[in-house]
């Protein structure tokens, strides 16, 4: 019987990972520059973790979460994404004690949403989330080392930057709002008449052609911001001018977990169709103390591996090449032993070569090293086992370069890398 993956959870096969190596490995690089150090938190936490940190009222949590009870003795979910797993890991840790953090992650995130191309069960994030810090240039900061992190992978995408307000000013513009799109609720469609009392934010985020209209016109809460938020905004955007970040204010931008305040932010890319965000943060100041830590603010921004991999792939960005250095062609049983005998060496040295142990025909293994994406491939048989001597053939160029045995392993070594 054959089983099938599971809907909307997807294989990343050989050829493709070395994509997301490079994605990750470029990560670590970039993030390394800013002072962010790597956490590992479980795919599993307690359910009312993202409840009470993500919110109740969200689709993230409200319809899309794996929720299961474990043997009937805890309600635990599969995380659908870092952020409260990173709070709940920094707080158990008493990481506070230490002042600020910059912590960042990457790993798999789960949501029940109906799949689509770049919507998935089952996806990967790579997250950063800094700690301790209220001050504007910190998110400044941030988004640049996001800026910095798509230019090294040579990737363009919009960054579009919103402040959604705080405790002091979001409450008196939601009744606004609120009493706003209920006068209006006839033009409204469906989904936003249901978010409009779970949810009243989210209706901004609609793309319903005929919810447009009513949208526009809706009262704007960059207009109505605090003189707290509305001088950090202001800071925000004056440090993101000073480092030459280039960015949208989207007034419209609202983010579909309920923990942000004040700076919010969004990296789109017109690759990637309807599920245009490659990337989307923000501040949330309050979440620490929600989750049961002392007061400590924070900022992170999560971007998706399957995304970012789907741009890059339409931009035309070969991943590096990862085929051994050379190939162990063998032309008879005394040549196909010297090939183990050598690979095993090269091995140790620290070079990758390959070879096929079923031997066959010259065509077929020049063919499979060729496949396997060798650099040379070469013959050995009797002959050369005699002289110790050989030929490495380049496989792109053809060329071929008389080489000692004795010397193989030097020779690769010195090579420059292609
Ligand atoms: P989010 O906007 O829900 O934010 O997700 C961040 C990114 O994850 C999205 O921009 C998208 O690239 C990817 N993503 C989300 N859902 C899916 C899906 N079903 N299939 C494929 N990719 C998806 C967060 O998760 C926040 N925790 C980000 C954050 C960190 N805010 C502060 N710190």
């Amino acid at each position: 019987m054959k089983i099938a993956g599971v809907k909307g959870m997807n294989d990343v096969l050989p050829a493709d990972v070395a994509r997301w190596q490079e994605m990750e490995r470029v990560a670590r690089e970039v993030f390394a520059l800013y002072g962010y150090r790597e956490v590992r938190t479980p795919a599993v936490e307690h359910a009312q973790l993202f409840a009470r940190g993500v919110g109740e009222a969200t689709d993230i949590v409200n319809k899309e979460m794996y929720v299961f009870e474990d043997k009937g003795e805890e309600l635990l979910a599969l995380r659908p994404e870092g952020t409260a797993g990173t709070v709940r890991a920094f707080i158990e840790h008493g990481a506070y004690v230490e002042g600020p953090q910059k912590w960042f992650y990457m790993g798999p995130m789960f949501r029940r949403e109906k799949p689509q191309k770049g919507r998935y069960r089952q996806f990967h994030q790579i997250g950063c989330e800094a700690f301790g810090i209220a001050e504007p240039f910190l998110d400044a900061e941030q988004i640049a080392l996001v800026a910095d992190y798509f230019a090294r992978l040579g990737v363009g995408a919009r960054l579009k930057l919103n402040s959604v307000g705080d405790a002091a000013c979001r409450p008196a513009y939601l009744a606004e709002l609120k009493a706003y799109l209920g006068g209006r609720k006839a033009e409204l469609c469906p989904d936003c008449i249901d978010r409009l009392e779970r949810n009243p934010l989210r209706v901004l985020d609609c793309k319903v052609e005929s919810c447009q209209p009513v949208l526009n016109g809706a009262p704007r809460l960059l207009e109505r911001l605090c003189d707290g938020c509305r001088t950090h905004f202001d800071q925000v955007k004056v440090a993101l001018d000073a480092l030459g970040v280039r960015y949208e204010v989207d007034g419209r931008l609202v983010r579909g977990l309920d923990y942000y305040v004040r700076t919010a932010y969004e990296l789109t890319s017109d690759a990637l169709g309807s599920q245009s965000a490659v990337a989307g943060g923000g501040r949330y100041d309050r979440l620490v103390e929600t989750l049961g830590g002392p007061p400590t603010p924070g900022i992170g921004f999560a971007l998706g591996e399957e995304r970012l991999a789907m741009i890059l792939e339409k931009a035309g960005k070969a991943p590096p090449a990862q085929g051994p250095a050379v190939f162990f062609v063998s032309a008879d049983a005394e040549g196909a032993l010297e090939a183990l005998r050598r690979a095993a060496e090269l091995r140790r040295g620290g070079i990758a070569c390959d070879l096929d142990p079923r031997g066959g025909k010259l065509k077929a293994q020049f063919k499979q090293a060729e496949r396997v994406g060798a650099r040379y491939a070469l013959v050995l048989g009797g002959a050369e086992v005699q002289s110790g001597q050989a030929k490495l053939k380049d496989l792109s160029s053809r060329e071929e370069t008389p080489v000692a045995l004795a010397q193989l392993a030097g020779f690769l070594a010195s090579l420059p890398r292609p």
